[in-house]
């Protein structure tokens, strides 16, 4: 305790960092036995799946274009692909495939440049939906996106899934 107060003392800030940072662990893991990492991609390629859910039927007009529902989901796909690269982390001490084909790492380079295309077309498609006032004007990257996911899955997701 007489050695512990100063350090507290000195750094209150970085004990309570700290404790937050362990409060934010996953605690879902447990539910699965899924790897957290594992179990939280894909749960984020889950919510891309549900924006995409929502932006197909609007452009095929098959629901009517609703502008901020439209830009909440191109902001989920936008935020998942900028965490795609780590969720798939290339250090040779972490492997865990789940449904991801093990060329995620063997061709490490390329899976990296389809994420880079992804996020491209995940950023376009909000901009796109920035101000659009119909289905039409974010209809081509929406598009544009759907490609991303099917090329990406085509070369490095499991069939099964
Ligand atoms: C750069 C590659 C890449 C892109 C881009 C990508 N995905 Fe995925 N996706 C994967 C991989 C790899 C998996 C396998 C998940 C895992 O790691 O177990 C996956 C899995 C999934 C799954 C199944 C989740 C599960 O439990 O395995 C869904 C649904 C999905 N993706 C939707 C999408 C949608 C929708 C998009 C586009 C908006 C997209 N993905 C873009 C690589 C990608």
């Amino acid at each position: 305790m007489i050695r512990s107060r100063p350090v507290l003392a000195v750094f209150p800030g970085l004990m309570i960092a700290g404790a937050g940072l362990f409060a934010a662990l996953p605690a879902s893991s447990h539910t699965t036995g899924a790897p957290p990492l594992v179990e939280e991609r894909q749960a984020a390629m889950e919510d891309m799946k549900d924006a995409m859910k929502v932006l197909g039927p609007m452009v095929k007009g098959e629901a009517p274009f609703d502008a901020a529902q439209a830009a909440e989901a191109a902001a989920v796909i936008h935020g998942v692909s900028t965490r795609i690269p780590d969720f798939y982390p290339t250090d040779s001490t972490y492997y865990e495939p789940g449904h991801a084909l093990p060329a995620v790492w063997e061709e490490s380079d390329a899976f990296r440049d389809e994420a880079a295309e992804a996020l491209e077309a995940a950023a376009a498609l909000r901009e796109a939906v920035d101000g659009a006032g119909a289905a039409a004007a974010i209809a081509p990257a929406v598009k544009e996106v759907a490609e991303t996911c099917r090329a990406c899955h085509d070369d490095f997701k499991k069939d099964e899934d």
